[in-house]
């Protein structure tokens, strides 16, 4: 659209910035009364002709709402309005750089970089949360996704947020970090399921990287240290702020929840992005998630090598690890059913599949269900042309049994430039869709999302 050179500009990477209300959507199959609630989904989605170089990572977040209920589907998608987009929208241009160059307009009165809002929106506290890693989330009402401002669990987190939290499937309580290019580095927090900061402690990690995820038990948190290091110093030549520095590895700390202990182990370095679960198992955590060989965040692509599913084994006796490569197919966008966070899990859903090409690798063509009990990979690819985002497990009850449910992803339809919202039944993961909710134009690739109830 604004720069043919530039594939998170082109194809289904560029925006779509028309905002709207689309009520009792067409659907293909049939909708189960069960969901009743909203999927919510977010990207990058630059308002603006960049400033300079852009990344994937830079774009303004958009909030798509898929509101279903008895068996009807709505639609509605809003601009999260961030005071760096306000600024822009009352001088009609981009004012910001991004994170490859960082050319911008100093002014005091405009913040010293964007939060873009941009990478996941959770449902937590009864509010809507657009969440950036680099700043605090913005609290958007849940119904007309007005954009109420920021939130920061009442003046207790004003540092940056992780936009990977974690809920406590007991407890309910949010468990998260924020990661910043200064000592400590790293900073652990739980928030109860009402929004009050309960616990908070900075984690020495030693090296300023970015980090993206995390993942945690019962007993543990597990940050990856991956060598992806920050150099702010590099902002002002218009150089990438991370640079992939190998010759530091990457170090596993285990925090243990109750004394705050770290327990580190070092291995050659690799990178990742999400993990799908961890637990507990005879005295080791087992850790599911997607890695990359390396990650290279200073152009147009990831390095071209895509993510597969690893698996780690740390052994907290002895302070040993072992991992391995869970199968050959590209696999990201880990997801599974959250109300056996930090239990073992028998299942994930990925998007996957062979890349489109290396400069899309993050457009996928299916969606992928591993069985981690039988080592069965289920596909589900809906046609040549369709492309799917990361799928959204949703249970069919309460009380129904892990894979007991609905897996919901947003899929893109290159031959008709739309998208569409489909439902799978989990447990015939590969059959016929059940439901397909059309929308008329197209939803742009984006990052993450989550299903509310109502
Ligand atoms: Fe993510």
């Amino acid at each position: 659209m604004y720069d043919s050179a530039n594939p998170y500009l082109t194809g289904n990477y560029a925006p779509w910035r028309e905002e709207g209300d689309a009520f009792d959507l067409e659907i293909e199959g049939e909708l189960p009364r069960e969901l009743n609630g909203a999927l919510y989904r977010i990207g990058p989605n630059p308002h603006f002709k960049p400033l300079g170089r852009y990344h994937w990572f830079d774009g303004d977040g958009m909030v798509h709402a898929f509101i279903l209920r008895d068996g009807r589907a709505a639609y509605r998608n809003r601009y999260v309005r961030t005071d760096g987009l306000k600024a822009e929208m009352n001088q009609g241009r981009a004012l910001f750089g991004g994170l490859l160059e960082q050319p911008r307009e100093m002014t005091p009165e405009l913040p010293p970089f964007k939060n873009a809002a941009n990478t996941n929106i959770i449902g937590y506290a009864n509010r809507l949360l657009a969440l950036f890693e680099a700043a605090s989330p913005h609290e958007l009402k849940p119904d007309t996704l007005e954009t109420v401002g920021l939130f920061n669990f009442g003046g207790k987190v004003t540092g940056p947020v992780t936009a990977h939290p974690k809920f406590d499937p007991v407890t309910g309580d949010l468990l998260f970090f924020g990661y910043q290019p200064f000592p400590p580095y790293v900073t652990w927090y739980r928030a109860t399921r009402d929004g009050k900061l309960i616990e908070s402690r900075p984690i020495d990690t030693g090296l300023p990287v970015m980090m993206h995820d995390f993942i945690a038990t019962d007993n543990y948190a597990i940050f990856f240290v991956c060598p992806s290091v920050f150099h702010l110093e590099n902002a002002p030549a218009g150089k990438p702020i991370f640079v992939w520095e190998p010759q530091h590895g990457t170090r596993i700390g285990v925090m243990n929840r109750k004394t705050g202990d770290v327990k580190w182990f070092q291995d050659e370095a690799f990178f990742v992005f999400h993990f799908l679960n961890a637990y507990e198992e005879n005295g080791s955590l087992v850790v599911d998630g997607c890695r990359m060989e390396s990650l290279d965040m200073s152009g147009n692509s990831f390095g071209g090598k895509p993510a597969m599913p690893w698996r780690w084994n740390l052994k907290l006796s002895d302070g040993t690890m072992r991992q391995r490569q869970v199968d050959d197919v590209p696999a990201e966008f880990p997801r599974f059913d959250e109300r056996i966070a930090g239990l073992k899990h028998r299942y994930g859903y990925f998007a996957g599949g062979d890349v489109v090409s290396p400069e899309h690798e993050t457009s996928f063509k299916a969606l992928l269900k591993r069985d981690y009990q039988t080592d069965k990979l289920e596909v589900h690819e809906l046609g040549k042309k369709f492309a799917p985002g990361e799928p959204v497990f949703v249970p069919r009850s309460a009380k129904s049994s892990e894979d007991d449910g609905w897996v919901l992803a947003v899929w893109y339809d290159e031959e008709r430039n739309r998208s569409e919202m489909v439902v799978l039944d989990a447990q015939n993961f590969a059959g016929a869709p059940v439901a397909r909710i059309k929308l008329q134009h197209r939803v742009p690739w984006g990052f993450h999302g989550n299903w509310v109830p109502a």
